[in-house]
């Protein structure tokens, strides 16, 4: 039988170990020439300036979320349908949650509910580009200026996806992706922080290592220069053990080169999914809005045919090999996040008829319209 994964990591296994090789030949394993060489790679790629590696997305959330003020007594309005890594960090520094719904045909929180939940106490907006279509950057980005709220886009599923044919950076206030295990860029674990604002940036990088300014202070291999006392961690600047290290940045250096090979496979999959459900009564694809290039980290579509028993479906797609699933569940169902109790509509239509599908590098495109093939099949008999 013939599998079809939802992830899988891709590896230069003889780049990477020469990557390493060197880290480990260097005895400097702490954050140094391979994580500013890799910092540079990345924004270079995004075409972004204002870019801080971090050793996970959610310690890049954690920060955004500080360089907006979040503490006790702060509200943030997010979306539940997300990994619950978007949503930990604002209970984690002490802030509320508020819930605000989502459009369920674009699963991106939706701008109008966003505002009718705003109060005086509001410190951050954030939105979630699902599966790797951004959010809708023109409205939320509009609102959060007018509202002189910071907006915060986890982007972890959409690296290289863009709006305008613009970095996604362009439309927020703080933008923050995952490198970790199963995202388009692996490094095992990492992540990284943008900020638009240029001393939000200087702050950024010295919360990312205690409130220690370490650029300023590191030498050529990135080791600290001169006396670690006599550099000063400044009142309201205490921070977080969030920084990349060297091991970690060479395993994704040895990926940059593919990278756009990477992407372009995982948009044509996309596309052939698409086409493949144009004129289905079965599966709606999400929209994705006129101004996004989405990444497709995995293809989400809506099973819309009401018959249909989706949890039967995806059941009937994984005992044929195709690992079929719902990625993320929302957060709300949590008892943990009980107490944020909010009504979402959209978020119950979404979260009840989503599907995703496997659309990554190492399929191909007649790979993906055999699979929507499978699809409707299959959801003639669930
Ligand atoms: C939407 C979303 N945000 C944040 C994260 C957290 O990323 P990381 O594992 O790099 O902390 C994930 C992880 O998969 C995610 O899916």
């Amino acid at each position: 039988m013939t599998e079809y994964p939802m992830f899988k990591v891709h590896m230069d296994v003889e780049a990477a170990l020469a990557e390493l090789r060197t880290v480990l030949e260097s005895g400097f394993v702490n954050e140094g020439v391979q994580v500013s060489a890799l910092q540079r790679a990345v924004a270079e790629f995004l075409g972004v300036k204002q870019l801080v590696l971090t050793n996970s997305c959610t310690s890049a959330l954690t920060l955004a979320l500080k360089l907006c003020g979040v503490a006790p007594g702060s509200e943030v309005v997010t979306t539940p349908m997300t990994c619950v890594a978007t949503n930990t960090p604002i209970d984690n520094l002490g802030g509320t949650v508020v819930w605000a719904d989502i459009d369920p045909e674009t699963a991106s929180i939706d701008a109008g509910d966003v505002e009718r939940r705003l109060t005086p106490a509001t410190r951050a907006i954030m939105c979630v580009a699902w599966a790797g279509t951004p959010c809708d950057l023109d409205a939320l980005d509009t609102l959060a200026r007018r509202r002189g709220v910071p907006l915060i886009h986890d982007a972890a599923h959409a690296f290289g996806a863009t709006w305008r044919g613009r970095p996604l950076s362009d439309f927020a206030d703080f933008t923050c992706y995952s490198f970790q295990a199963i995202k388009h860029l692996s490094c095992g674990d990492g992540g990284a922080l943008i900020c638009r604002d240029p001393e939000a940036f200087v702050l950024a990088r010295k919360l990312k290592w205690f409130g220690y300014d370490r650029d300023a202070h590191k030498d050529e291999r990135g080791e600290w220069k001169g006396q670690r006392w006599s550099a000063d961690i400044e009142a309201g600047e205490i921070g977080f053990k969030y920084n990349m290290n060297n091991i970690t940045a060479a395993i994704g250096l040895a990926q940059m080169p593919h990278l756009k090979r990477i992407l372009d496979q995982h948009r044509r999959n996309g596309a052939a999914y698409t086409e493949a459900f144009r004129s289905s009564t079965i599966i709606r694809p999400l929209r994705v809005p006129e101004p996004a290039v989405s990444s497709y980290w995995v293809y989400s579509a809506l099973v819309v045919d009401e018959t249909v028993d989706r949890d039967r479906l995806l059941e009937a797609l994984n005992a044929e090999g195709i690992a079929a699933g719902l990625v993320h569940v929302p957060n709300d169902v949590y008892t943990a996040f009980g107490k944020y109790g909010a009504d979402l509509p959209g978020v119950r239509r979404f979260a009840d008829r989503q599907i995703s599908l496997p659309c990554g590098w190492w399929l191909s495109e007649e790979d993906c319209v055999k699979i929507a093939a499978r699809v409707h099949t299959l959801a003639r008999v669930a």
